[in-house]
């Protein structure tokens, strides 16, 4: 969080198991767009915290499983595990807050005595989380007497522990530091998500394919609540409804932009002309844009001639070179489930009219995932100086170099074009 010196602009708060994840979809279409939008107009000034019910174990899974950018925050164990940054170094106070009045042993001695209980993976056994899996007609009446919310799934945690509670502890955090975030957007879609709509002054967006409980929960709780809205789309694509309903910044996906030559930019920031790119990049490979000598053009227009791209197998070649043997490969991905997707884009200008761009680019074809570490150094065309605020175009490519991200080092490097 020490990335951001003054107040995000938006936070979102998202749980992740069918409102970011929609385990409904193969293609990950949703979660994809919400990705291009987040990295092109919000990673820089914005904060993203995940928070989810898994045990960080599930959470690791659920990433090799899903296209999930990286979050600033990442609350696990239904808010009972904080922890930040690409590290994910724990939040100690917040460990110190729990281990008030709350004894594990208790615990597992009180809920042993009950039958209807029977206990979940050992993984989602966490200290201070204590899971079960119960018959939901069994649910309510467990509950009642064990003074705990019910379900299908069953959470014993400490008091004063939950989503809400995590999330309310954070922003007291950042009030602290005096980066209160501008506007906080809460996303959910079950039961143990409604505590995260209970926090004052916090927008929240249930997604259109929330479960009864939740919905009810809404109806007896916070249905004249304008700051609570059931979106009409599912997972993440309700997500992004809900940052134009609320009007919490522009809400256009690049994904949803079919030109990308015509994909004009407000708030633009010279990461969104490599989040273009690798859009661009996905959809020739995939053979979903023309091959025509137009965009080669543009693409070599906007590349200094002298440009050098240091492939992550340690090759150099010309930048213009590397769009030539792009070339060859159009439509070459065409029914391949193939996509491309750019995490943690961060641009830092260095000296007046030159960019540092720092991002992680990712390639998944089938269930193969290869990803880099790259840098891109643009400079603005010279006479038109920070032209790039307004147009893309007023950018030029000067040297891209990639380093084989940790997960794909041993991978084979012969298909890596850029
Ligand atoms: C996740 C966790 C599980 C928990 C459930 C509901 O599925 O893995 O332990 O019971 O969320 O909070
Ligand atoms: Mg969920």
């Amino acid at each position: 969080m020490e990335r951001l010196t003054s107040p995000a602009r938006l936070m979102i708060v998202s749980d992740l198991d069918h409102t970011m994840v929609d385990h409904h979809d193969p293609e990950n279409l949703s979660l994809l767009r919400f990705n291009s939008l987040w990295e092109h107009a919000y990673r820089h000034d914005s904060l993203l915290v995940f928070s989810t019910g898994r045990s960080p174990t599930l959470y690791k899974e659920l990433r090799k499983e899903k296209p999930l950018l990286t979050p600033d925050v990442t609350i696990m164990s239904v808010g009972t595990e904080i922890t930040y940054g690409n590290s994910m170094a724990p939040d100690h106070g917040w460990v110190d807050a729990l281990n008030h009045k709350w004894d594990l042993g208790v615990v597992k001695e009180e809920t042993g005595k009950f039958s209807e209980l029977t206990l979940q993976a050992e993984t989602e056994q966490r200290p201070h989380k204590v899971s079960f899996y119960v018959d939901k007609s069994k649910a309510q009446e467990v509950a009642k007497e064990l003074s705990q919310r019910g379900g299908m799934d069953l959470d014993i945690l400490p008091q004063g522990a939950g989503k809400g509670q995590a999330l309310a502890y954070l922003l007291k955090k950042l009030k602290s530091e005096g980066k209160l975030p501008v506007n906080t957007l809460a996303c959910g879609d079950s039961g143990n998500d409604a505590e995260l709509f209970s926090i004052p002054d916090v927008y929240g967006i249930m997604v259109s394919n929330a479960q009864e409980e939740l919905l009810k929960w809404h109806a007896e709780n916070a249905k004249n609540n304008p700051k609570v809205i059931h979106a009409k789309e599912r997972c993440a694509g309700g997500i992004i409804q809900a940052i134009g309903e609320f009007k919490l910044g522009p809400n256009l996906s690049p994904r949803d932009v079919s030109d990308f030559l015509e994909c004009k930019v407000e708030n633009a920031n010279p990461g969104h002309e490599v989040v273009k790119f690798f859009l661009f990049y996905e959809r020739w490979r995939r053979g979903e844009v023309e091959n025509s000598e137009a965009y080669a053009a543009s693409l070599k227009a906007s590349c200094q001639p002298g440009g050098v791209f240091v492939h992550p197998s340690g090759a150099e070649k010309s930048l213009v070179d590397t769009i030539d043997e792009l070339r060859k490969h159009h439509g070459d991905k065409q029914g391949k489930k193939f996509r491309v997707w750019v995490d943690q884009v961060l641009a830092t200008e260095t000296a007046p009219g030159t960019w540092m761009v720092k991002l992680d680019k990712w390639e998944q074809s089938g269930d193969e995932r290869i990803g880099c570490t790259t840098t891109v150094k643009f400079t603005a065309k010279e006479g038109e100086g920070l032209v790039w605020e307004h147009e893309g175009e007023g950018l030029v490519w000067e040297h891209v170099e990639q380093t084989w991200s940790e997960e794909s080092k041993l991978k084979d490097d012969s298909s890596w074009i850029i």
